[in-house]
């Protein structure tokens, strides 16, 4: 969890590629806005507006995905829970299937880092692949290294948007780090630092499980 753009899709790919299910509802929601269904439209209006997607549509989608999935298995999740309604929903889910969650890992940044951070930030729309232009330049500028595609801003990275999605994570996530502080799970880290530096700190704590085979 965190800020956005404190790297918590950074991490969760670090993360995923020591083989565990990594699932991101930011990924989830601008796939279902691509697929252009009425779901996705009410989604797109809400993030176009640096807003969250309602709760009961989030829990509808993680619902599916959750109750879908081989009870047991480690995952990563990358920006849920993100409201105190659902991780309530989230450990109901868990406690149903007798699952517990090992740690809430919670990254800051400070607001004008952020806005700065994320006029950087380059994305392929045709396969993912997060870049930034100072930190994670791709080898051809504005192009993807691995599909060739070319690099697209995200909308919602836009400073008046990026501003309004951060007040809203000081007011409906911030509320979530001390839920999960209060189970004694959570660990939180200054965003500020080197991706490798903080995924290193990460897995002396804690290692994760490997899922895929
Ligand atoms: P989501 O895509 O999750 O947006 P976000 O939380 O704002 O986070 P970002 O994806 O912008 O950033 P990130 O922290 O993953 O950073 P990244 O690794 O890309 O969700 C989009 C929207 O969907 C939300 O705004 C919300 O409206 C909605 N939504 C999502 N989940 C929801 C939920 N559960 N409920 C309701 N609504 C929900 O890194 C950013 C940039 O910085 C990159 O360019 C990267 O290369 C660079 N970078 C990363 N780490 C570092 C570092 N340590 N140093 C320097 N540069 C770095």
């Amino acid at each position: 969890m965190g800020s956005p753009g404190a790297g918590k899709g950074t991490l969760a790919v670090e993360l995923a590629a020591r083989g565990v299910e990594h699932l991101s509802t930011g990924d989830l929601f601008r796939a279902e806005i691509e697929r252009k269904t009425p779901l996705g439209g009410r989604i797109k209006t809400a993030l176009d507006r640096g807003e969250l997607a309602p709760d009961e549509l989030t829990l509808g989608l993680m619902r599916k995905w959750f109750w879908g999935r081989p009870a047991g298995r480690g995952f990563v999740l990358d920006g849920f829970p993100r409201t105190l309604i659902q991780a309530r929903c989230f450990d109901e889910w868990l406690e149903a299937r007798n699952e517990v969650l090992s740690a809430c890992v919670f990254l800051e940044l400070g607001e004008e880092a952020t806005v700065k951070r994320l006029s950087g930030r380059r994305i392929c729309p045709w396969d993912g692949r997060v870049y930034h232009i100072e930190h994670r330049p791709p080898a051809i500028e504005e192009t993807c290294d691995d599909c060739g595609g070319s690099l697209v801003r995200r909308e919602d990275d836009a400073e008046t948007v990026v501003r309004r999605r951060y007040r809203l994570y000081l007011k409906k996530s911030r509320p979530v780090a001390k839920y999960y502080r209060d189970q004694g799970l959570l660990r939180f880290y200054d965003a500020d630092r080197r991706p490798a530096e903080i995924v290193s700190d990460l897995l002396s704590a804690y290692q994760p499980t490997p899922t895929i085979s």
